[in-house]
């Protein structure tokens, strides 16, 4: 069964404590935290301070992805803020080796990140440093995106370079994921998948979470 990632980019920001309480009892084992620098992609969404203000409230694995721009300027903030995975896209540094490895300095758990746009390839030389690889289900910047089918290959593409190489990273999809989209994914070996819209835009975002898991059974 895969795990469940609920974004609270789709989350009610002035009740946020209820709803990220709620997602966390519904068995969800982590929760999605994404970073926008109006540079990267265009919107601007929050920064370490609220990783900081979340951390004491849950015990759900704190995963931030950051869709930032030489990421390795924050890198530190966000250890500090209390992050358990932090998410590096490899579009968005010319170091991506450099951003990982502080990233393992600080006692975090690497992942790197890939577009859609992206091939594996791009990614092959640091896959022995992460702990995570999220694959992109659709370009980054917003939720509620239609989910992009073509990005499945790529995922059964790492799978197979894992399972060759005895690495043990978890696969994490994100973008339009939903009970009918994660079914695939998890066909092709991802572990993790996030949810925002699907999650928080329903009216029992309880059951949603358990109609991910339950589809991939
Ligand atoms: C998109 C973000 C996603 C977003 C997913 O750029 O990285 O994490 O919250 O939202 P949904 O699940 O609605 O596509
Ligand atoms: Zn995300």
């Amino acid at each position: 069964m895969i795990k469940v990632a609920p974004s609270i980019l789709s989350a009610d920001y002035v009740n946020l404590q209820p709803d990220i309480e709620m997602v966390d009892k519904a068995g969800a084992e982590v929760l999605h935290i994404d970073i926008m620098d109006g540079n990267f992609v265009p919107a601007l969404s929050y920064g370490p301070g609220w990783v900081k203000a979340i951390r004491p409230i849950t015990k759900m694995v704190l995963d931030v992805h950051m869709m930032v721009q030489n990421p390795e300027r924050y890198v530190e903030d966000f250890a500090k803020a209390g992050a358990d995975i932090i998410g590096v896209h490899v579009e968005a540094t010319p170091h991506i080796h450099r951003a990982l490895q502080m990233i393992q300095n600080a006692g975090v758990t690497p992942e790197v990140v890939i577009n859609p746009g992206t091939p594996v390839s791009a990614i092959e030389p640091v896959l022995d440093m992460v702990g995570q690889v999220l694959v992109m289900t659709v370009n980054p910047g917003f939720g509620g995106q239609k989910f992009l089918h073509s990005t499945v290959a790529k995922i059964a593409e790492l799978d197979a370079i894992k399972k060759a190489k005895g690495y043990d990273f978890d696969i994490e999809v994100d973008g339009g994921v939903n009970d009918q989209t994660v079914v695939d994914c998890a066909n092709a070996g991802a572990t993790v998948a996030v949810a925002g819209s699907y999650v928080f835009n329903a009216d029992d975002p309880v059951s949603r979470i358990n109609a991910v898991k339950d589809a991939t059974k």
